[in-house]
């Protein structure tokens, strides 16, 4: 459960999830009374407290996924299945913000459901789907771009300024990535979006942009919140603990793959950059590496930072990065051998499945928002 959420009853949640669908949608989208559309409109904010909340959320299929994407966004999706209705999208628009080779991106978008599935996300609990299969997304992120969404937004996003850089021929879709990313949150009514840091920025464009749609046309849009763990919401480079782990980075050394081979992540932690002195102390202001590799022991290997703390004192950096290795080479095992045991066949049919319940909701959406900007 997230933090500060209280339990509903389900039974009420689904009984009125039904009326909801069979009655209460199709009576707002035949009727013509705008008097009746708002007390319907207004009862059903209410009834909705009493349904399971929306979470979505992403990964781009695009480079090596490592550990910060694991413990940023995949492990908190895995433990929220059970109290929401989750829908997780492999977001391949996304990744074609920057060049990819197709043969290589058709594969990446295998790998990357099959990451989530061998994560432990759930296609009988939660849909799984790549994004470019429903293309309501785009749709909605160009009305967005038209309504909702302004340039000035668009310039401060500081996930852009560190991709543009100052590359000269940077393309109109990375700048214009956010506008997507609001557009999959908000076409399925998702209340929660659970992920890393550094997405807090976008997610707080999604909000702005659904107040102002909802301003201008009507109730259309739900406002969204961002989730973020407490630790691990930020997994730093193991080269350098003020930069994030990127799989962008071009030393490969900074990050730990979901499928490095055990031996060379191991020697990766070895390596790892440590602060000075020796005390295993968690402090992220004096001691950012250690504090960095403290929180991956701690996620990974299911203890307290407190504990580790103990533990360690008087021990020195090398005892604990030899067990910090063992705790993530064990790790990989589990994952990897989970991950392999699953076929690409089995991901493509989990997408199809996934593609049909994602673009029934998606479409019923569009419907709604093409009547209220007056195109239909
Ligand atoms: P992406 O693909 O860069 O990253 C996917 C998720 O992993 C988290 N993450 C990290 N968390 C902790 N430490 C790290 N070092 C780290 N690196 C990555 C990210 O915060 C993210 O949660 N735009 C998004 C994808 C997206 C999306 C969406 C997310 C598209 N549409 C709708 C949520 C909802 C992105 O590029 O994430």
């Amino acid at each position: 459960m997230v933090e500060g959420e209280r339990p509903v009853p389900w039974f009420l949640g689904d009984i009125y999830e039904n009326l909801r669908t069979y009655y209460i949608c199709p009576f707002l989208f035949v009727c013509k009374f705008a008097k009746s559309r708002s007390l319907i409109y207004n009862i059903d904010i209410i009834f909705r407290k009493y349904m399971k909340k929306i979470i979505f959320s992403g990964i781009q299929p695009s480079g090596d996924m490592h550990i910060g994407h694991y413990l940023g966004a995949i492990s908190q999706w895995v433990s929220l299945q059970k109290d929401y209705n989750c829908i997780f999208s492999v977001v391949d628009y996304h990744a074609i913000t920057v060049k990819q080779d197709p043969s290589e991106l058709r594969q990446r978008i295998v790998n990357t459901a099959k990451i989530y599935l061998a994560s432990g996300i759930d296609p009988t609990k939660s849909i799984i789907f790549q994004q470019s299969a429903v293309n309501e997304h785009v749709e909605l992120a160009w009305i967005f771009n038209c309504y909702g969404a302004y340039m000035s937004d668009l310039q401060k996003m500081t996930q852009f300024k560190d991709k543009a850089g100052d590359q000269e021929a940077v393309s109109v879709g990375l700048f214009d990535y956010p506008v997507l990313m609001a557009a999959d949150i908000l076409l399925y009514d998702t209340e929660i979006v659970p992920v890393g840091e550094d997405q807090k920025q976008h997610i707080e464009l999604a909000r702005d942009i659904a107040r102002r749609f909802n301003s201008r046309f009507g109730n259309a849009f739900v406002v969204p919140q961002a989730v973020v763990r407490k630790e691990g919401a930020r997994v730093m480079s193991l080269l350098d603990p003020i930069k994030k782990m990127s799989k962008s980075d071009k030393n490969q050394n900074n990050c730990i793959a979901l499928l490095d081979d055990v031996e060379v992540a191991k020697k990766k932690i070895m390596r790892a950059v440590t602060d000075s002195g020796s005390d295993v102390v968690y402090d992220t202001t004096d001691k950012p590496a250690i504090s960095n590799l403290l929180t991956i022991y701690a996620l990974l290997g299911g203890r307290q930072i407190k504990r580790l703390e103990k533990d360690y004192a008087g021990r020195g950096y090398g005892d604990f990065k030899r067990d910090l290795a063992d705790v993530v080479g064990k790790f990989l095992e589990d994952f990897q051998s989970k991950y392999n045991r699953i076929s690409d066949q089995e991901v493509i049919n989990i997408l199809a499945e996934g593609q049909s319940k994602a673009k029934a909701l998606a479409s019923k959406k569009m419907d709604k928002v093409r009547q209220m900007i007056g195109v239909r």
